[in-house]
């Protein structure tokens, strides 16, 4: 493989390129897009769960001064692919969720559009919905893989028999909370239709992947559709694929050719249409020996999907390369409802599917009486045991360990619901965390000396999580040259293609990219290279990914007080230990860790979409009614890493820590508050009257 230069920026702390520019306030949004004479767009929601609207009438809206168009499904131009059910918005007038959208009003000003919109009345046929998940139903299906294709189900030897036999057993059932990514950015698009090219400034995790999607929904050629992005105000996955919105916007731009409009969901409309991590129900049972070696364990998954498109959170695929069983079985099984389509939620998979298996393993920590670290140890697998092959690194237990040292688990009491401050009682709680290290291939970098400077071009997308920045680092170090003297320009499809922020894969498959279009540079010219030199390459395919399992490693570490009378959780401390490859901007990386880790504290005690099962409505579809965890929330928080240096996930040696934080939080808390009361909760979110 490739190997970098001396590494000299790859490491140092760096402060973010666009920092200035966002704090500020001068650093351009999709919604402020500049725009001649803009005109803004509001959807109509539904507002039955099931059925089809019989009639829209938009004479009251069309009527009011400075309304331009209303688009009905009646109205709306026919799109060129409807595959996408998410995507074929106003295409037919069938309802398949509350808050679907059955109109578009078009106007002067935003209030304008707003005000149409509500005067815009439906009539509907109603059929009755059905939005319940449930473990009982009847009409539960096997998904044909699930997201983004790993198998279904798995088996390796006999899991029930290994039960069945194992000399202690835990058996439980888990449940994980729907929740809605809520970044401080909303959807937003800005759309111009002008001489037969439709141009979108568009708030997105993939420049390029909108880019497709729309294309092909309208029939157009790639090249007659741009997609510009510099910056984003947080996604968390909900921007790593196209929603309705960006479809919506450039339907209504279609409508007003010459004319850019603009669409930014609202907050409330944020909880229909940008996906959603669906709610999980996971039966985990652990079968091991009194010494605490499991001989079995089994992970059975059901969870939601919508009914007009399938997305399968793959929540089981964690425990199949977690811990050393010879006995195992994961499953997954959906219902689909009469709900908007779920999607990805930081760590999808990983973050609801650690959950149930850490928590069952404290629990079998305690039945066996055996430190939950020294369970964890014990079952460490020589091989990914799913597939047999090596790990090209794996140190969760130096993470386990060293974790353990700066908190100070050595000296801690097992004993649960003994110890009281007060009106406080005080625990302490450990978990694992886990996620992939991801390369997409199908990025290209190119690089340009001008001016005296270099230019990185690729349109790559930073999401808040630090590209800006740390891709000249990776660039001055596979150039040889200081990272002040690189420019970077990402966020357009005018830029080489890249691959969505997604996976935590964009640092490994754009950085790969921009070292190996750097060494083409320097085989060509040197290091000295003349005016206008210019190289670029492809994100290299990387032969490791066949031999080895690659993964990153984190321990997270906990300790609650819970109030003896009222049951309130508070958490002094936090802290994880990571083990994920080299760190390219120190700055940066822990930022995302501990943005991670408090993503996952706030799902341990309060994220949860209440659906209100009698018409199909997240009733708490704000930032009043969802609970997110703030500063108040959050005690003593840090996140640390060990010097891991794994030469085959990539030149760079990085691992991706954009959702590994998030894993594996909740259920350390879980763990935290039992040791705490002496009660165990294995519902998310933990609440009071969990505890009472
Ligand atoms: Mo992340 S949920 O892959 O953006």
């Amino acid at each position: 493989m490739t190997e970098l230069l001396e590494p000299r920026a790859i490491g140092t702390p760096t402060t973010r390129r666009d920092g200035p520019a966002k704090v500020t306030g001068t650093a351009p949004y999709a919604f402020e897009a500049p725009a001649d004479r803009p005109l803004y767009v509001h959807p109509v929601q539904a507002t039955i769960a099931r059925g089809r609207c019989t009639r829209i009438a938009t004479v009251a809206a069309e009527s009011l001064g400075g309304v331009v168009r209303v688009i009905t499904p009646f109205t709306a131009e026919r799109l060129a692919s409807t595959d996408d059910a998410e995507l074929a918005v106003l295409q037919d007038p069938e309802v398949p969720f509350r808050g679907h959208v059955i109109a578009l009003v078009v106007a002067e000003t935003p209030e304008t559009a707003r005000h149409a919109a509500e005067l815009v009345e439906a009539a509907y046929d109603v059929e009755p919905h059905d939005v319940e998940l449930d473990v009982g139903r009847s009409d539960l299906y096997a998904p044909d893989s699930v997201n983004p294709d790993f198998p279904t189900d798995t088996a390796q030897g006999d899991a029930d028999a290994g039960l069945e036999r194992a000399e202690v057993t835990v058996g439980e059932t888990y449940e994980t909370a729907m929740q809605h990514n809520n970044p401080l950015e909303p959807h937003a698009t800005t759309a111009l239709w002008d001489n037969g090219m439709l141009t979108l400034w568009d708030s997105t995790q993939g420049v390029h992947p909108v880019r497709s999607a729309v294309a092909g929904v309208f029939g157009l050629p790639e090249e007659k559709v741009r997609v510009r992005c510099p910056y984003v105000g947080g996604g968390f996955g909900s921007k790593g694929r196209p929603h309705a919105n960006v479809v919506l916007a450039a339907l209504a731009a279609r409508a007003v050719p010459g004319r850019p409009v603009k669409l930014a969901l609202t907050r409330q409309q944020m909880f229909v249409l940008a996906g959603y991590r669906t709610p999980t129900i996971q039966r985990v049972r652990l079968g091991a020996d009194r010494d605490g070696r499991l001989r079995a364990l089994r992970v059975d998954v059901v969870e939601q999907t919508s009914r007009i498109k399938e997305f399968a959170e793959q929540t089981g695929v964690p425990a199949r390369m977690m811990y050393a069983a010879p006995n195992r079985a994961t499953s997954h099984r959906l219902a689909a409802l009469d709900v908007p389509v779920p999607s990805w939620m930081r760590a999808p998979g990983e973050c609801p599917g650690m959950f149930g298996p850490e928590v069952a393993m404290d629990e079998l920590a305690v039945a066996l009486g055996m430190d939950p670290i020294e369970l964890r140890v014990r079952n460490e697998p020589g091989r990914d045991p799913e597939n047999g092959r090596p790990f090209s690194s794996r140190n969760l237990v130096a993470c386990l360990r060293t974790g353990a040292e700066r908190f100070g688990w050595a000296e801690r009491d097992p004993r649960p619901g003994v110890r009281r401050e007060g009106r406080w009682l005080t625990g302490t709680g450990v978990a694992a965390s886990v996620y992939p290290a991801k390369r997409s291939p199908g990025s290209t970098a190119l690089i340009r000396f001008e001016n005296g400077r270099y230019a990185v071009e690729i349109g790559a997308a930073d999401l808040g999580t630090g590209a800006w920045t740390i891709l000249p680092q990776i660039a001055a170090d596979a150039l040889g040259v200081p990272a002040p003297d690189v420019e970077v320009r990402i966020g357009d499809t005018g830029y080489p293609k890249a691959t969505v922020a997604g996976g935590s894969s964009g640092t490994a498959s754009w950085g790969a990219a921009i070292v190996a279009a750097a060494e083409a540079f320097r085989d060509k010219y040197g290091s000295d290279p003349a005016e206008g030199a210019e190289a670029s390459a492809d994100t290299p395919e990387n032969p490791a990914e066949e031999e080895y399992s690659m993964y990153a490693f984190g321990a997270q570490f906990a300790e609650v007080r819970v109030d003896a009378d009222t049951g309130e959780i508070r958490v002094p401390r936090l802290w994880g230990t990571f083990a994920a490859g080299r760190i390219v901007n120190p700055l940066t990386a822990r930022s995302q860790l501990l943005g991670g880790m408090t993503m996952g504290l706030s799902m341990a005690l309060f994220e949860t979409s209440t659906m209100d099962p009698r018409t199909g409505h997240v009733v708490n579809h704000d930032l009043a009614g969802y609970h997110i965890a703030t500063n108040a929330d959050v005690g003593d928080l840090r996140a640390d890493w060990l010097d891991e240096h794994d030469p085959h996930v990539n030149p760079m040696g990085t691992k991706g820590v954009g959702e590994i934080g998030i894993v594996g939080t909740a259920a350390a808390i879980a763990n935290a508050v039992h040791h705490a009361t002496g009660v165990r909760v294995r519902k998310l979110p933990i609440t009071l009257d969990a505890l009472l």
